[in-house]
């Protein structure tokens, strides 16, 4: 609590969680940590090794041996494999095909969630990701569940992808991507992406992104407040 309070957020893919969190860290000197990227550095890894997504024990072992780290980057924080940087190479089409499977590795979640408490442990903390809420902090007295309808979602992700110049699908066969995903990580069984019964859920449709930090803000105010 001296050092801040846990902050996580949690939802589908593109809601805006990662945007949303990294601004509110910042507006509360937290750490940030994107759970996500971290999945995804794991496909990266067993890819670039020619590990198929489905060799749960390879991609097991993989998960234990490589390391990844985080560097503070403006506007993007920088993702590191092995002391590598992977900050744009994780965001390729074919991790996004393929992560959701490589996440529904029971021993690469114990890793990573192990992973994920030690970063959390350090103090005030703004973590986003599928799972946060219910497995990772669960004792989080700060919980958000973002949602948005599926086309907005592939709407938004079709002008990042544009904006940073990343090769983009179709709006369309990216909507379709974004619900299979979805469905995938919602219906696995080791901590399926859920709403944490506590948790608050924000419907981010027809909010801007200065109005969501605003509505969380609030929240983590109002705890502040209370556990004080
Ligand atoms: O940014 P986007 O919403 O597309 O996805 P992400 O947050 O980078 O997460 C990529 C994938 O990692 C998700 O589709 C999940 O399969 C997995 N993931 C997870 O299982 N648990 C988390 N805490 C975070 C991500
Ligand atoms: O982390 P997650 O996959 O949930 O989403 P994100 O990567 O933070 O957001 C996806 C895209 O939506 C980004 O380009 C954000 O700038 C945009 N966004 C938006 O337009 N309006 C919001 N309220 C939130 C995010």
């Amino acid at each position: 609590m001296k050092n801040g309070i846990q902050v996580a957020i949690d939802g589908p893919a593109s809601a805006g969680k990662s945007t949303v969190a990294k601004l509110v860290a910042k507006r509360f000197k937290y750490v940030y940590c994107d759970t996500g990227a971290m999945y995804r550095v794991v496909t990266l890894a067993a890819l670039e090794k020619g590990i198929a997504p489905d060799d749960t024990d390879q991609i097991s072992r993989l998960a234990q041996q490589i390391s990844i780290s985080f560097a503070p980057g403006d506007p993007e924080q920088q993702v590191f494999l092995d002391g590598r940087e992977v900050t744009t190479a994780i965001r390729q089409a074919e991790i996004d095909q393929n992560v959701s499977a490589v996440a529904a590795i029971p021993a690469v979640r114990r890793e990573m969630t192990n992973q994920q408490r030690t970063i959390a442990s350090q103090g005030g903390i703004v973590m986003d990701g599928r799972d946060i809420g219910t497995t990772v902090l669960p004792d989080a007295p700060v919980k958000i569940f973002m949602v948005a309808t599926a086309y907005e979602r592939a709407r938004r992700r079709y002008v990042e992808n544009k904006a940073k110049g990343i090769a983009t699908a179709s709006l369309a066969d990216l909507q379709k991507e974004i619900e299979l995903r979805d469905q995938k990580d919602s219906s696995r069984k080791v901590s399926p992406l859920v709403q944490a019964p506590d948790a608050v859920r924000l419907d981010t449709t027809d909010l801007t992104i200065d109005q969501v930090v605003d509505r969380i803000s609030v929240i983590i105010k109002k705890t502040l407040n209370e556990l004080r």
